[in-house]
């Protein structure tokens, strides 16, 4: 086989379908988020950032870069092992603390990524509780969906947020079967939310595990940042919180909290737990100040829920349409994939803005979009200039508007 012309055709065809995806080549400077520098062949040019999942601006808090300084400064980079093998440093074993009391579970278990954290854990209980068969949200992400194939157990695919459906589907399972529940609280693409409340009833009616990725929730909702569930009032009634340390928290990693006897268990039988090399000590050390700062200050979330009414306000008053939803996603519907990546350009090329288009398969055909996730950081006159791009090009591309 010719190996080198098999790659080209099939990346030729990523082009043709205009999925190709193409990197910003940004650098961040510490305390001018959510401006970066954009270098370029013409050379380097000042954007801002629209479409950072660094939700809350945390990786740039002056706590959060003192702590991992610290770190490194005190034990060195990198954790030198996994973490049965010398990678476990005290700063791991703070973090996992740290969680466990975040969500209000007995234990916590860090992995290096949110990516690998649902990978690993749904693959290990698919994979070692006999007979389980897992139901899955139709829009669970990427991993969540590899964990669960990688666990080979059956699994049940439910319609999105749709409890009537999921009733339906766990009613007509072995009644004798053990059952999970796997589902996101806050949806990244769309930002709509799942009804925990319902979905934890029909998990007590069944005798099901609940498994709740929090990922793009955690840090920004609840009195001290657990996320939607803690907002409700829900974390109790969850088996298993996953989140990423990656996006609000501003830094990197993921994990799960749950009872002692789940969290061992993950531990001592997860491939993705254990034959990793563990965290380095600086971003577990970021991440415990992050949470620390996080649980005791609401001004962030305040913040950020503020940025992202006025800027919703403002797409309204030109009609840009975006879907509604009660979160901080803000989803501008383009509905074209060629438009939306020429739109995205544009706003790159000639405004200095910096939003990546959203297109198949990260999300349906027709329904591609740019994903806007405002920041406590974006000050009144970068959603004005924003919203003005928006305004002109929508005229441009003879988008239609929403008429409210
Ligand atoms: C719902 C959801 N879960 C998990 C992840 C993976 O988290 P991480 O970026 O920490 O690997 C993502 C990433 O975007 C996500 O959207």
């Amino acid at each position: 086989m010719n190996f080198e012309a098999f790659f080209k055709s099939e990346l030729e065809g990523l082009h043709a379908e205009g999925r190709y995806r193409v990197f910003a080549d940004l650098e961040r400077h510490r305390g001018n988020f959510p401006k970066a520098t954009r270098h370029t062949p013409q050379g380097p040019k000042e954007v801002t950032v629209w479409c950072s999942n660094d939700y809350l601006g945390m990786g740039e808090n002056p706590n959060v870069v003192a702590a991992m300084k610290e770190a490194i400064d005190h034990c060195g980079a990198g954790a030198g092992g996994t973490r049965n093998i010398s990678g476990t440093t005290h700063y791991h074993v703070l973090l996992e603390q740290e969680l466990a009391d975040l969500h209000g579970k007995d234990a916590a278990l860090i992995f290096t990524s949110g990516y690998v954290s649902n990978w690993a854990t749904l693959g290990t209980l698919g994979a070692k509780i006999p007979g389980l068969i897992i139901f899955s949200d139709a829009l669970n992400h990427a991993s969540m969906i590899e964990g669960i194939r990688y666990g080979k157990c059956e699994r049940v695919i439910w319609k999105h947020n749709d409890v009537h459906d999921l009733e339906a589907k766990l009613a007509a399972a072995d009644l004798k079967a053990p059952k999970l529940i796997a589902f996101e609280s806050v949806y990244s693409m769309d930002g709509d939310i799942a009804p925990i409340n319902e979905i934890c009833d029909l998990a007590d009616k069944y005798g099901a595990m609940t498994y709740l990725d929090e990922v793009h929730a955690v840090g920004m909702y609840g009195p001290r940042g657990g996320g939607i569930a803690e907002r409700e009032g829900l974390m109790d009634r969850l088996t298993i919180i996953e989140g990423t340390l990656g996006k609000a928290f501003g830094v990197m990693g993921g994990y799960i909290a749950a009872s002692a006897a789940l969290c061992d268990f993950i531990r001592s039988f997860a491939s993705g737990f254990i034959f990793t090399t563990a965290l380095p000590p600086a971003l577990a050390a970021g991440a415990v100040a992050s949470i620390r700062h996080l649980k005791a200050s609401p001004f962030e979330r305040a913040r950020h829920q503020d940025r992202v009414r006025k800027l919703r306000t403002a797409l309204d008053q030109c009609g840009i349409p975006h879907m509604p939803n009660p979160s901080h996603i803000v989803p501008v519907m383009v509905g074209d994939a060629a438009k939306c990546k020429w739109i995205s350009d544009l706003l790159l090329d000639h405004s200095n803005i910096y939003v990546q288009p959203i297109n198949y398969p990260t999300v349906p055909k027709k329904t591609e979009r740019l994903r806007i996730t405002p920041t406590p950081l974006h000050s009144d006159e970068d959603i004005a200039h924003l919203v003005d791009a928006l305004h002109s090009l929508w005229s441009r591309c003879a988008l239609a508007r929403h008429v409210a």
